[in-house]
């Protein structure tokens, strides 16, 4: 689409160019990039030989659809991923049954090697794959010729990312991550939680649209400019945290002043994404900011590692606070001093205990 021909979208859906170069200020601003940089993003954007979007849903609860779908009024982001450059995407189409396989046939066939597929949800391989087929298909022989012919393939949420749910013991439908069930599959990007943030999703083709090649990944293969550092070096409960201020029961006076939630099960300290800095629901708020425990949904295997969900636990990998955190809870504001202290010897052991993992994030280069 040319610069006119957008303008005319924009207009069409109540959007002004104003608006359209703020989106690209603000995923400059997601992407870690200087400012300077919207307007190459602009430019990528208005690029009319920039590539197409398929969309595959396989076996979700449609979460990270709801996601991108998050908006309570169209906004730019909307238009870009949904108007302009989604041709597949079978849950909001116009199109349905034979007439969207079509779509989805035409589109892989006509733009071998151009194209970007994400997909949601894990892929079940268990039952010669009759546990999610679709026009007749099995997800994992869609899967690999959908992924097989695309650019890049982006994973989106934890299921696709690392099979989620689905995959928890017992794994009854043999469910796989996208990476598993499509081994090889050439330019993968994961982008986990539960559900995806729409932001990030829409960073990421962003990116892909301006520099054509993918951002620095982590070992997970997720992008950096997302999880490049925990929840908790971000989180503004972390000074309660520092302090020693715990909330002990929900609706307490610590809960009630925003005191730090980890003794209520948060695993902020043990989960890598920007959640408090990007938001959710438009930046409006994000579950620590109202009050709730990080449940840890962007790592792997959350549903089994992360869980008694509010409980406490200290021997989650590279977290060695919980040793600590009881006696201090003990007599809050008389020991505050003490904690700091204390603190201090964990976050250096922390981080020590993190380093390996960071210098690896650094050091991981995409697959070609
Ligand atoms: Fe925030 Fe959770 Fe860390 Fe407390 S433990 S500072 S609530 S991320
Ligand atoms: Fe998930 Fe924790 Fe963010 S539960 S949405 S990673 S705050």
């Amino acid at each position: 689409m040319n610069p006119q021909g957008l303008n005319e979208e924009l207009q069409r859906h109540g959007l002004s160019r104003r608006d359209f170069l703020n989106f690209c200020t603000s995923m400059a601003a997601v992407l870690g990039l200087p400012t300077t940089a919207a307007s190459a993003i602009a430019a990528a954007i208005e690029d009319p030989a920039r590539p197409i979007l398929v969309w595959l849903e396989f076996q979700d609860c449609c979460g990270n659809t709801e996601s991108l779908l998050r908006a309570s009024h169209p906004t730019v982001a909307d238009l870009i991923l949904d108007t302009i450059s989604l041709n597949y995407h079978e849950t909001i189409m116009a199109a349905a049954g034979s007439q969207a396989e079509a779509v989805l046939k035409k589109t892989v066939q006509e733009n071998q090697g151009k194209y970007i597929a994400l997909v949601e949800g894990s892929i079940p391989t268990g039952a010669d794959g009759a546990f999610c087929t679709i026009g007749g298909r099995a997800a994992l022989d869609i899967a690999r010729e959908v992924c097989g012919g695309a650019a890049a393939t982006i994973a989106v949420g934890t299921c696709a990312a690392f099979g989620g749910l689905p995959a928890a013991a017992p794994n009854p439908t043999g469910a796989l991550s996208v990476g598993d069930a499509v081994p090889g599959v050439k330019n993968l990007i994961n982008l986990s939680a539960c559900p995806a943030n729409a932001e990030n999703i829409t960073a990421l083709v962003v990116y892909y649209l301006t520099m054509k090649s993918l951002p620095p990944l982590d070992r997970y293969r997720r992008p950096l400019f997302a999880y490049g550092s925990f929840i908790h070096d971000n989180c503004e409960r972390r000074g309660h945290f520092d302090a020693g201020q715990y909330v002990e029961a929900w609706g307490d006076e610590a809960h009630r002043h925003g005191y730090c939630l980890y003794k209520m099960g948060c695993k902020g300290p043990a989960t890598s994404q920007n959640c408090p800095t990007v938001k959710w629901n438009e930046g409006t708020n994000w579950p620590v900011g109202c009050g709730h425990p990080c449940l840890g949904c962007a790592e792997p295997n959350f549903w089994d590692t992360m869980t008694p969900f509010y409980g406490r636990l200290p021997n989650i990998a590279g977290f060695n606070v919980g040793e600590w955190v009881d006696p201090v809870g003990l007599g809050v504001a008389g020991v505050a001093a003490v904690a700091a202290t204390v603190h201090g010897v964990a976050e250096v052991a922390r981080r020590g205990g993190h380093k390996s993992s960071s210098n690896e994030n650094k050091k991981a280069e995409p697959k070609s």
